[in-house]
């Protein structure tokens, strides 16, 4: 593990520093103690030092308790392959995606009514009077588009770069189901405006779902929770969008970045790993033996 800075370390878990270290010889006095003596630390100077150390002290417990720095270390410090590019952020780009998507729906949902009477109203509500309200939901309706695109856009990425193969064949799944997820986010949160664009667009997603073979019936009737699209469709759609898909989403994505970590990411299929330095033919000729070019030392003497 590289050794942390000191000044990162708090105060009773830092090294001290070796005999010698700091100026002075082995076991020898740091100095003419009667005509320097050390300066005294006043209580104000104490204070100041302990308030500076106290957020590296609140980390090394939470560390002491949990690794955490372990993690994290292997985490922000790990390896890559050479010829890492931009396509390497296709990844990170729709995890943040997620992310904007997670932290503003928390803000849609403290004013959204899942009721099939006040839902458009209070979507309007939300945009017309609470403060910053239409720039969230803009936020939000935009952030799916484009974290449907980055997910496609990573997925694209990892195939033409051969990243499904061996070792990484659970992560390719565990994506794949991701995928699924991200679908069915985007699908139950058209519904939820309540207008007449999400309620049509719905019952023609229904249908679709319902085309499918064997277990597409029951899955149209799953989604649509009733003879008609109505109240208990929209309960339906808001409990897989708000509770249901996010959980496992967060659980997935939470073992999709732990396999990245463990297994690090595959060089691109242009670079190749070099060639082991083993003796070659040369080599042996400094030793006066030519190679016939065989490998086996067997050629003519050229004296
Ligand atoms: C919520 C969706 C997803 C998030 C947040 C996510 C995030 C990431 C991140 C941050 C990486 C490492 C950096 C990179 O290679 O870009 C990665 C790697 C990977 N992802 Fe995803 N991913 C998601 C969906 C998917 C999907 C849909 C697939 C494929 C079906 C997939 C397959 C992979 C594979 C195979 C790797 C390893 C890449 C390698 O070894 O080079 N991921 N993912």
């Amino acid at each position: 593990m590289p050794k942390l800075p000191d000044s990162i370390v708090p105060a009773p878990l830092r090294k001290p520093a070796k005999p010698g270290a700091n100026g002075h010889g082995k076991g020898q006095a740091p100095a003419d103690l009667k005509t320097s003596p050390p300066e005294r630390e006043t209580h104000v100077e104490r204070l100041t030092g302990q308030a500076k150390e106290a957020p590296v002290d609140v980390l090394a417990w939470v560390d002491q308790r949990t690794g955490a720095s372990g993690f994290l270390t292997g985490m922000l410090y790990r390896k890559v392959p050479k010829g890492t590019n931009w396509f390497y952020t296709l990844g990170s780009a729709t995890l943040f995606a997620f992310i904007v998507q997670a932290v503003t729906g928390v803000f849609l949902a403290m004013f959204y009514t899942p009721s099939a009477t006040q839902a458009y109203s209070s979507i309007a509500h939300i945009n017309n009077d609470v403060p910053l309200g239409q720039f969230v939901h803009g936020m939000h309706k935009w952030g799916a588009s484009v974290m449907v695109i980055l997910i496609f856009l990573h997925m694209g990425r990892t195939f033409f770069f051969g990243a499904y193969k061996y070792p990484r064949e659970l992560n390719w799944v565990i994506g794949v189901v991701l995928l699924i997820l991200t679908m069915t986010m985007a699908f139950t949160g058209y519904l939820l405006p309540f207008d007449q664009r999400s309620y049509w667009a719905s019952i023609v997603g229904i249908n679709i779902n319902g085309t499918g073979p064997i277990v597409g019936p029951y899955l149209s009737d799953f989604l649509r929770a009733g003879p008609e699209l109505g109240a208990t469709t929209l309960a339906r759609f808001y409990s897989i969008h708000m509770l249901l898909v996010p959980g496992a989403l967060i659980a997935l994505i939470g073992a999709h970045m732990y396999l990245v970590v463990k297994l690090g990411t595959t060089a691109p299929p242009w670079v190749h790993a070099e060639k082991p330095k083993i003796a070659t033919p040369v080599a042996q000729l400094d030793a006066g033996v030519e190679s016939d070019g065989s490998g086996n030392g067997n050629g003519a003497s050229s004296s």
